[in-house]
């Protein structure tokens, strides 16, 4: 009996330690990733650019904030001629950033804190100084068909293939003299669109993706997705209909069915899932995921999430930039609901929402739509069910910074006509640290771009020390959305025609958030608001924190808050609120000690 009763008590540890150990599988479907432009972030070695030693040094910010996960823009080897999208060699870290032990160690102390770092994965084309392009060039029969090489029209060397442009603006071919042939590139001619149709260059890729997974990595953000295949034929693209005012060598001016979103494409993302489920399936480590970048239509969009049904998975997710891209400083509440509402009727319920408010290829979201309005769209972004995609500096609310044109580096913005236009390099100035030199983003060494003049107003040193901060309400934000349950149901109204309002529900609680958008000061009725209390405001706001809302409150015009309320209705049921792993060791001791 005494041996019987020993060996049920070991049974009971091992299966209590089994299931705490278990890999989490669904840490991603509610994680904030955080994304640090590594250029910019922290400069360690004071050379001008941000590097992995930096962003080492700035772990204890990041768990401060309380991210999920960071993806890191492309630290590999490269010329740098796309600030590292333009990638020479996929297994070396660039010496600009460190080497291939300083990123083990950042990906080891990161998971220390329980950070996990995610890479950028660009699949859609190398740098030209990438040892495969050198050999396709110099006619290594393997590597011939690495790239998409064409003869001229007509076999005329002086005319290109057909009339595809590239992205960021002109003909997308380029000639080259040594092999007497063209070749495509989506992007700048640095950088040479492999061609996935050769079997060798998906294994290479895959290969790639397999040397990451097996370093530790958590998985990776892949670029530039819709662009992997192109039309066999090499069809001209037609033009669209708005040609009128649309410059000819601006990629807009061509509706891109022959080099976007093709079928192939959507097919090579499920299969890079296969290849990560497969992964899953042999690690009992936590998941690892595949998030996509792909500025395609909203149908689109959903595909590369994979089929309606299920039966073909693609990215655990991939970007919704509609606050990014469909949001205007014109905006009304109605017009954000409408956004919201689309994902909710539309997406698939098997797959996962994500919000995505900035990043290094847009303006950032304070200069888009005012600082007055950064925290609102913080805590909207927060208070929605699914994943959170935040780009460094806009939890304190940076602006873009001041670049002139002879500062410039984005490649996508060479003339200076447009240069205000179609520059990126705004949204990508150094981090704001402190008052320090260069905001504390290195010891004074000249910068690659400039330090933006705001550093001394808006910077992280500050507004720690600061209680009504961006900084401080977006840690709060964090903190406390990791209490609100994923099954939660989520109601979004516009009170008074100007007061977005969403509900997140579960029997025990509610939290609303309310936000004037552009409206006079509205007095909200709202029975439903009865005892709750305010537990987020955003900085413009004067009402205090933990105070507690009648069915009435006025909600100032851009002022947004986050209120929570227990339900009535909760009797405290310890079954409700236990988590289930604990749950089940429970019913499992229940189930030992019946049986002694
Ligand atoms: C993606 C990146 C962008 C880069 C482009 C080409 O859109 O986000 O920065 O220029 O791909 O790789």
């Amino acid at each position: 009996m005494h041996i019987l009763k020993m060996n049920s008590v070991i049974l009971l540890l091992v299966a209590i330690f089994a299931i705490g150990n278990c890999a989490n599988s669904d840490w991603w479907k509610t994680a904030v990733f955080y994304q640090i432009y590594p250029r910019s972030f922290k400069d360690d070695s004071n050379d001008g650019v941000g590097d992995l030693k930096g962003v080492i040094s700035k772990l204890p910010y990041l768990k401060e904030l309380g991210i999920t996960a960071t993806w890191l823009s492309p630290i590999f080897k490269s010329p740098q001629v796309d600030q590292g999208y333009d990638i020479s060699d996929y297994r070396v870290v660039d010496p600009l950033f460190g080497n291939n032990n300083d990123l083990t160690e950042l990906i080891k102390e990161a998971n220390k804190l329980g950070i996990k770092i995610i890479l950028d994965f660009v699949p859609n084309h190398t740098s030209e100084e990438h040892e495969w392009f050198k050999a396709s060039v110099n006619g290594t029969p393997k590597y011939l068909d690495y790239y998409i090489w064409r003869d001229g029209e007509n076999k005329d060397d002086k005319k290109p293939p057909n009339n595809w442009l590239s992205n960021f603006g002109g003909i997308a071919w380029t000639y080259n003299e040594t092999r007497k042939m063209w070749y495509y590139h989506e992007f700048a001619k640095a950088q040479p669109d492999l061609n996935y149709r050769n079997p060798d260059v998906v294994k290479d890729m895959k290969d790639i993706l397999v040397y990451w997974l097996d370093q530790g990595v958590a998985g990776f953000r892949i670029d530039a997705v819709p662009y992997l295949f192109e039309d066999v034929n090499f069809e001209n693209e037609t033009a669209t209909d708005k040609t009128k005012g649309v410059d000819p060598s601006n990629w807009n001016s061509l509706q891109h069915t022959k080099t976007l979103d093709l079928n192939e494409t959507l097919d090579m993302i499920y299969q890079f899932r296969e290849l990560i489920d497969e992964y899953n399936k042999n690690h009992t480590e936590d998941t690892r995921v595949i998030m996509t970048e792909a500025y395609t239509d909203f149908d689109k969009t959903l595909l590369y999430y994979g089929l309606k049904d299920g039966s073909r998975l693609g990215a655990h997710f991939t970007f919704n930039f509609d606050f990014i891209q469909s949001l205007s400083k014109n905006s009304s509440a109605t017009d954000i609901k409408n956004i919201i509402e689309n994902w909710f009727e539309n997406l698939p319920e098997i797959y996962t929402y994500n919000w995505v408010v900035g990043n290094h290829d847009n303006h950032r979201i304070a200069t888009r739509l005012g600082v007055e309005n950064v925290d609102a769209i913080m805590l909207l972004q927060g208070i929605l069910p699914g994943v959170m995609v935040t780009y460094n500096g806009e939890e304190i609310g940076m602006e873009d910074g001041e670049v002139d044109f002879d500062q410039r580096q984005d490649p996508q913005a060479t003339d200076e006509k447009t240069f205000k236009e179609k520059s990126r390099d705004f949204e990508r100035t150094p981090f704001q640290w402190d008052n320090s030199t260069n905001a504390g983003f290195n010891k004074g060494n000249k910068t690659w771009l400039p330090v933006s003049k705001n550093y001394i107003n808006t910077n992280v040193e500050l507004q720690n020390t600061t209680v009504d901060s961006h900084l401080n309400i977006y840690k709060s934000l964090i903190k406390n959305r990791k209490k609100i349950s994923p099954a939660a149901k989520t109601k979004i109204e516009v009170l008074n025609s100007t007061v977005l309002t969403i509900y997140r529900t579960t029997e025990t609680e509610t939290y609303f958030y309310l936000y004037n958008r552009l409206g006079e000061p509205m007095i909200i009725n709202n029975a439903g608001l009865n005892n709750s209390k305010i537990l987020i405001k955003s900085t413009n706001s004067e009402k205090e924190v933990g105070s507690i809302i009648n069915g009435t409150i006025l909600v100032e015009t851009n002022e947004s808050l986050i209120l929570h309320k227990d339900n009535p209705k909760d009797n405290g049921s310890f079954l409700y609120k236990t988590q289930p792993t604990v749950l089940i060791a429970v019913l499992f001791l229940i189930f030992v000690l019946n049986s002694i």
